[in-house]
């Protein structure tokens, strides 16, 4: 059966990783998060002083991009995939508030997008592949054969996303996330480089009010229907 490329957009904490990870698991497709790689070259951008008082040094951080080795790479007891920068495993720092506060600024830079684009489209150039992001239906992958949006209110990814970071033991209060999640919402929408918008072809899934499991039914319905059309 033909495999094809899926792409999953929208907001932030709106549980596309977690559908993609088990699309591409049920598929025996391979899995894409590339938010962990505008993480990456932010906590890059952050260890090398780049960003101060909120502001990114983009003149310093363009000339230095060519130093940053980005590899996906399987952790040998979950076998999920982990993020590394230049050898490091990076996986738990990227997810910090540290680099969540930082990566939307980072993102907003056309040379850092150039960069990371051309690297995802020849992840996905013999197709298999489910790939989440902000841009994947739009700009990296606009021939995709299944696109999804999904959306979610800003309370209810800051409370899921909330819950995340006590889980993980970092010491955050929900305003502070629901900030996050409203300011990067914020920049990625207006921002002139590949802004967050849905592909007209795209399929927008609002799961404010759908449990995992039928939503994971559903997507999954779509792409069964599609794989196969593909013959
Ligand atoms: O999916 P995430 O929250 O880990 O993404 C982190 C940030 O990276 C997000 O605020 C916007 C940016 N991003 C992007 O601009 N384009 C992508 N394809 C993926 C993420």
């Amino acid at each position: 059966m033909g495999k094809i490329t899926i792409a999953i957009d929208g907001y932030s904490s709106t549980g596309k990783s977690t559908i993609a990870k088990r699309l591409a698991a049920t598929l025996n497709y391979i899995y894409v998060d590339t938010g962990a790689m505008y993480r990456a070259v932010t906590l890059f951008a952050l260890n090398h002083g780049l960003i101060t008082d909120g502001q990114v040094a983009a003149d310093t951080l363009i000339p230095k991009l060519k130093e940053i080795r980005l590899k996906f790479l399987p952790n040998a007891e979950t076998g999920k995939s982990e993020m590394y920068l230049n050898g490091e495993n990076v996986e738990q720092e990227i997810r910090t508030m540290k680099v969540s506060n930082q990566v939307s600024k980072v993102a907003a830079v056309k040379e850092v997008r150039e960069m990371l684009v051309k690297i995802q489209q020849e992840m996905g150039k013999d197709k298999g592949i489910v790939m989440d992001g902000r841009d994947i239906g739009t700009v990296v992958f606009p021939d995709a054969e299944l696109k999804l949006f999904m959306t979610a209110s800003p309370e209810t990814r800051a409370a899921r996303r909330y819950k995340e970071l006590l889980e993980k033991g970092e010491e955050v209060t929900y305003p502070e996330v629901l900030q996050n999640v409203q300011e990067r919402d914020r920049i990625d929408s207006t921002r002139t480089e590949s802004p967050l918008r849905k592909a007209k072809d795209a399929i927008e899934f609002d799961n404010s009010d759908m449990g995992l499991e039928e939503q994971f039914e559903r997507i999954h319905d779509f792409a069964q229907r599609v794989i196969a059309k593909q013959g």
